[in-house]
């Protein structure tokens, strides 16, 4: 855990600069906008510890696959969102010295993320080696009103010198993957062009062929005045560039204004886009800077308008949820269903930006409280359009008819992971794409779902299912042999808890699904059977699958047992592991790590979490005061479930500690290792520690329910969410809750237990004394 970030309720703040840390702080100041994101790298040159991110959404570049062993079932590749031309640099050369921070005394370094209105600023003091002192000052953002652009203002001030100051704003195509496999470059030159002050390039992926074209311009001003320079245009395989030099005076600042655009053939055609780009920056340079900036921040604040938790009371706590939010909102807008939530969002390279069970399990419920219908609606439409691949993924794992097996890992639809304990074993991810149709549903009501595509999935992930199971003739049950279940942590067993759990319910869904089209679409219901050849056996046989499947437990202990042979294991506790023994992933083997009892993540809980409904509150209670000692939370999908589960049961103690754990998870760096991008899906679950697990909000049979209660050190905190046409603000404090209905439609709902209806517009009070101790 590092805590070198100041604690601030709008703002992420680096006070002085931690060379040491500058990977994870290109991480946690990140910017993006839905369409492409940036870390926070340097404008100006820097050769310390880096690693330069741009990344566009839905470009990718299927990397052929490298493992030590081949395993038949692999996948050729793993897709990778790339990095992508760097937009942002301004190499500067003072007085013949090249500006490098590596290279400098650095004083009143300050890096800040203005979450409120959207951009990242920098400001600090540089001595060079030759002696010269400079100040600089600079701010960008990623614009969320024109997600093709972003714009830099670069202000340096000579301190104890006049003299010349050359700025090379460029764009640089010549750039790798870190993690390409083959130390091979992703990207091959179409076109480029210069002109005085303006440059183009355009770039495409091998394989995939991608195109994007990335654009800039820029002008200098001095004391706000233009400055008249001569511009030299410079051109070199995958570079453009414009070089300038001007006399610096001391004293005075020289401001480089630079706008870039970077438009993909995803959204235009390859013909238009340079043209795209030109159009995206004259646009920007006829706004100029300060319009763009202020555009910027008035579409964050009504951003935050919809979607800001305020706690009062708790500066870090609220850092920390912001941070998350903040996050989220500029991964994903849901504005292109063909786009998903990477777990790192725009932020690093690890994970190829790709589509995982994350999205359904942690990501769904975020968007669906606090953004349009529309946008879960598409997440669960990505899956849908990919259904095919699904089906053959299975196939080629030797399923046949109909099955499918939906990837861990894919960018469009084909499977990308290429680890067998996971690719051909963590299958448990199938059940997440059922409960996230179902998870809407509940949401919306939108049960036509279930018929426009709903159901087609639901079949082909329950006849994946009956077929995965065996009948074992010793037990007298259906059993599901070699699976990793979410913890990640044991590999290849049989019987996980979660995985056997969710398949059941997976079928027990479908069959509810087929039947409720066949009612109410019968000829949707008609023609799908015969697309997919369902016939009603099948569904007698999922219910023999539901009737004999096999959950193994402690009887003694009262718990649902993680897997066959779990209790075999030497039961120690997280809390006896020594500091310097964690995290696990990092200071153990893989095999004693897989011997151990300690789980990475919420998986017994996971399906407790995600089926409270199905178990009474002493079941619940028993296995979290089980799993929870034994969980070392090296997934940061984790202490979020854990936070919801301890805030259900009234450890109130312990929900607060989960959660400052997930919502600083990055600002902290909990795990070490945000150096590789942030947990962004993760930054759904904190959400939802939040709203779930201290507003306790839950959807049942069509109503809200709500039963907040305030961590200790809170005096309130609130939230607002959408639900079926009404927009809702809940406000819990020490009193009592606030809830305000924002919307013109009255709504019906239940503050711990009771119910209550708030007309359009208006507010009811429920205090504290009206309610049950
Ligand atoms: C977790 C998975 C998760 C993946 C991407 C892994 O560390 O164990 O559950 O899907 O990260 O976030």
């Amino acid at each position: 855990m590092k805590q070198y970030l100041e604690v601030n309720e709008w703002s992420i703040v680096e006070n002085g600069f931690h060379r040491e840390h500058n990977k994870i702080s290109e991480s946690v100041f990140s910017l993006g906008n839905g369409r492409f994101g940036q870390r926070a790298n340097f404008e100006e040159d820097f050769t310390g510890e880096t690693m330069l991110g741009n990344y566009i959404a839905g470009v990718y570049y299927p990397d052929k696959t490298r493992v030590g062993w081949w395993k038949n079932g692999y996948p050729e590749y793993f897709a990778k969102v790339l990095n992508a031309t760097n937009w942002i640099g301004i190499k500067i050369e003072i007085e013949g010295e090249n500006f490098d921070l590596e290279h400098c005394e650095v004083s009143n370094f300050r890096r800040e993320l203005n979450m409120r209105e959207g951009f990242l600023a920098r400001s600090f003091n540089a001595k060079l080696k030759n002696g010269k002192e400079v100040k600089v000052s600079t701010l960008r953002f990623c614009s969320i009103v024109n997600d093709d652009l972003g714009a830099i203002r670069y202000a340096i001030t000579p301190i104890n010198f006049s003299g010349t100051v050359k700025f090379t704003p460029y764009l640089d195509g010549d750039i790798k993957n870190q993690d390409a496999n083959y130390d091979e470059k992703f990207w091959e030159q179409i076109s480029k062009e210069t002109g005085e002050g303006n440059a183009y390039i355009t770039l495409k992926t091998k394989k995939t062929g991608f195109e994007v074209c990335t654009g800039m311009h820029f002008h200098l001003t001095q004391n706000s005045i233009p400055v008249n320079a001569s511009i030299q245009p410079i051109e070199r395989e995958k570079f453009v560039a414009n070089e300038v030099v001007v006399n610096g005076k001391q004293n005075e600042e020289t401001v480089l204004y630079k706008y870039a655009a970077n438009v993909s053939s995803l959204n235009y055609s390859s013909t238009d886009l340079v043209s795209a780009c030109k159009k995206a920056i004259a646009v920007a340079v006829e706004k100029g800077f300060d319009q763009l900036l202020k555009e910027q921040a008035d579409a964050w604040v009504a951003k935050w308008d919809e979607s800001d938790i305020v706690i009062e009371g708790d500066a870090a706590a609220q850092q920390g949820i912001r941070f998350n939010i903040f996050q989220l909102n500029q991964t994903y807008t849901g504005e292109d269903e063909r786009l998903n939530i990477g777990p790192k969002g725009f932020t690093g390279e690890k994970y190829g930006g790709s589509t995982y069970w994350d999205t359904e399990a942690y990501c769904v419920p975020f968007y669906l409280a606090t953004a349009d219908q529309r946008v879960a609606r598409n997440l669960l439409l990505y899956r849908y359009k990919q259904l095919d691949r699904a089906i053959e993924n299975a196939e080629k794992l030797g399923f046949k008819d109909g099955a499918a097996l939906y990837p861990m890992v894919t960018m469009n639809g084909e499977e990308c992971h290429n680890e067998w304990e996971i690719t051909f074993e963590e299958i448990h991810r199938n059940g997440a794409i059922a409960y996230a149709i179902y998870d809407y549903i509940r949401y919306t009501g939108d049960e036509a779902y279930l018929a426009e595509a709903g159901a087609e999935v639901l079949t082909g992930i329950a006849r994946f299912w009956s077929q995965r199971v065996n009948w074992s003739e010793a037990r007298h049950k259906y059993v599901m042999l070699g699976v990793t279940g979410p913890n990640e942590y044991e590999n290849n067993v049989n019987n996980n808890w979660y995985t056997n759990y969710i398949a059941s319910w997976c079928m027990e869904y479908a069959s509810y699904a087929l039947k409720y089209v066949s009612e109410h679409a019968p000829d949707t219901y008609n023609a799908l059977i015969s697309k997919i050849n369902f016939t009603p056996k099948e569904a007698e046989k999922w219910e023999h699958i539901i009737d004999n499947m096999y959950f193994p437990e402690d009887k003694e202990l009262g718990v649902f047992l993680q897997q066959d042979g779990y209790m075999d294991k030497e039961q120690i506790l997280v809390q006896d592991l020594p500091a310097s023994d964690r995290p696990l992933n990092q200071k153990w083997s893989w095999d004693r790590i897989l011997r151990s009892c300690f789980i990475k993540q919420a998986d017994v809980l996971q399906g407790l979490f995600f089926f409270e409904d199905r178990f009474d509150t002493e079941t619940l209670r028993r296995n979290f005061d089980f799993y929870e000692p034994r969980t070392v939370h090296e997934s940061s999908l984790s202490p979020c479930v854990h936070a919801i589960l301890a805030a259900k049961l009234g450890d109130e103690k312990r929900a607060y500690e989960f959660y400052l754990r997930t919502s600083r998870l990055d600002l902290d760096d909990y795990n070490n290792d945000t150096e590789d991008g942030c947990h962004t899906t993760s930054m759904a679950g904190t959400w939802m520690a939040v709203v779930q697990g201290f507003g306790g909000m839950r959807v049942k049979d069509g109503q809200m329910y709500f039963a907040p209660f305030i961590p200790g050190k809170w005096a309130s905190f609130s939230f607002k969410v959408g639900f079926r046409g009404a927009l809702l603000k809940i406000k819990a404090h020490k009193a009592g809750v606030t809830i305000q209905n924002q919307s013109d439609k009255a709504v019906t709902l239940f503050v711990y237990g009771q119910e209550y209806t708030v007309a359009a517009g208006s507010e009811v009070e429920v205090k504290k004394t009206e309610v049950h101790a």
